[in-house]
C-alpha cells in the first residue's frame, strides 16, 4: 500500500496541505496518509524540531512525504525547518530538487506578449551540497575584527549525479535542450568542475543539445526568451534563485511546485512558496502550488495520469479566473479547492 507522510508545518501550510489532501483523497482514495507535528508550534511547544526516529521512518515506511512550509515569525533563527526541510533533504540524499515552471495560462505570466508554450521549462538544482551544508564558521563574532566563511561544497560525484539527472530526464522526456548553469568566471575551483563534468556527461547524449551559461546571464535570458530553456542544471543556491524567477514566469509563487528526489527511495514534495504568516489562518491562501505539488507526487507514484488531470483542472480554473485574490480572482482557499474538484470531474 501506498503511504504518504504529511508535514502541513507553519503558516498557510496547514491551509493549502489541507486543500491539497481533498484532491488526493478525490483522486486516489486507496493511498493511506499520516499527519506528522512538526513545525514552528511543536518547536516552540516541546523543542523538537525534527526527531531521528521520525526521519528514518521517513525514508523506511513511506513512499513519499507532502510537506507545507515552514517559517515562524516566532522563530526567527528558522531552526526548525533548517532541521525537517534541509535535514530531509540531506539525510535522505535526496540529490534533485526538480522544479518545472510551465505557464498554464498566459494571462498569469509577467512577460509581455508570452503565449503558454514559451514557459515550460523545468530546473534540476542540485539539492545536497553546494552553499547549503553549513560547512564554515564564525571567528571573533560580534567584535570589529569578526570573521565569517560559508564554503561551497562541489563534489566530483554530486555534481555528476545532479547532471546526469538532467539529462536522462530529458531525453525520457522528449525534451531537446540542456542548459547548466554556473559562476565558472568568478567560481574558478568548484565550478571548473561542473564545466568539466557537464562536458563529460553530455558526450553521452548526442541527441540533446546543450548549452551553457553563467547565472547571471541566464537569469536576464529567462526573462527575455524562457522559450529557449527545455532543461536547466545548475547548483543548489543558483537553482533556489532561478526558481522563483521561474515561479514567477509561471504566474507566481503560488503556482510553483517542487519535488525533492532520489529515484527509487522515498522523496518529499513541497510547493515552492513560504509559509506567508502575513495571510495565515485567513483562508485566502492560493492551494494551487500546493494541488499541482500533489499532481507531481501521484506521477513519481506511478500515477501520471493523475497529474495530468490535476494540471488540466487547474489550467481550467486558471483559465475561468476561479482562483484566489492574489491571482485577481475572489475566492477563498477552500473554494478554489471546490472549483479545482469541479474540474476534475
Ligand atoms: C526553497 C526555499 C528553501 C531553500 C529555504 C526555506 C531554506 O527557499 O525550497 O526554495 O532555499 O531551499
Ligand atoms: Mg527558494
Amino acid at each position: 500500500m501506498t503511504k504518504i507522510a504529511v508535514v502541513p508545518g507553519d503558516g498557510i501550510g496547514p491551509e493549502v496541505i489541507g486543500e491539497a489532501l481533498r484532491v488526493l483523497a478525490a483522486l486516489a482514495p486507496d493511498i493511506k496518509t499520516e499527519a506528522f507535528d512538526l513545525g514552528a508550534d511543536r518547536y516552540l511547544r516541546d523543542g523538537t524540531t525534527m526527531p531521528a526516529d521520525v526521519m528514518a521512518r521517513f525514508g523506511s515506511e513511506f513512499d513519499a512525504v507532502l510537506l507545507g512550509a515552514l517559517g515562524d515569525p516566532r522563530v526567527p533563527s528558522n531552526v526548525h525547518a533548517k532541521d525537517i526541510l534541509l535535514g530531509s533533504r540531506f539525510q535522505l540524499d535526496l540529490y534533485i530538487n526538480f522544479r518545472p515552471c510551465r505557464l498554464l495560462d498566459a494571462r498569469y505570466c509577467p512577460l509581455k506578449d508570452k503565449s503558454e508554450a514559451d514557459v515550460d521549462f523545468v530546473v534540476f538544482r542540485e539539492n545536497t551540497e553546494g552553499l547549503y551544508t553549513g560547512v564554515g564558521g564564525q571567528f571573533k563574532r560580534g567584535t570589529a575584527d569578526e570573521v565569517a566563511m560559508e564554503q561551497e561544497i562541489n563534489t566530483r560525484k554530486g555534481v555528476e549525479r545532479i547532471i546526469r539527472a538532467a539529462f536522462s530526464w530529458a531525453r525520457t522526456n522528449g525534451r531537446k535542450r540542456v542548459c547548466m548553469s554556473d559562476k565558472a568566471n568568478a567560481m574558478r575551483h568548484g565550478h571548473d568542475l561542473w564545466q568539466r563534468v557537464f562536458r563529460e556527461v553530455a558526450a553521452e547524449y548526442p541527441d540533446l543539445q546543450t548549452s551553457h551559461l553563467y547565472v547571471d546571464v541566464l537569469a536576464m535570458r529567462l526573462v527575455q526568451a524562457p522559450q529557449e530553456f527545455d532543461v536547466i542544471v545548475t547548483n543548489n543556491l543558483f537553482g533556489d534563485i532561478l526558481t522563483d524567477l521561474g515561479a514567477a514566469l509561471q504566474g507566481g509563487i503560488g503556482l510553483a511546485s517542487s519535488g525533492n528526489l532520489n529515484p527509487g527511495k522515498a522523496a518529499l514534495f513541497e510547493p515552492v512558496h513560504g509559509s506567508a504568516p502575513d495571510i495565515a489562518g485567513q483562508g485566502v491562501a492560493n492551494p494551487l502550488a500546493s494541488i499541482l505539488t500533489v499532481g507531481m507526487m501521484l506521477a513519481y507514484l506511478g500515477r501520471a495520469e493523475d497529474e495530468t488531470r490535476i494540471q488540466a483542472a487547474v489550467q481550467r480554473c486558471l483559465k475561468a479566473g476561479r482562483v484566489t485574490r492574489e491571482l485577481g480572482g475572489s475566492l477563498r482557499t477552500t473554494e478554489a479547492t471546490d472549483a479545482v474538484l469541479a474540474a476534475l470531474g
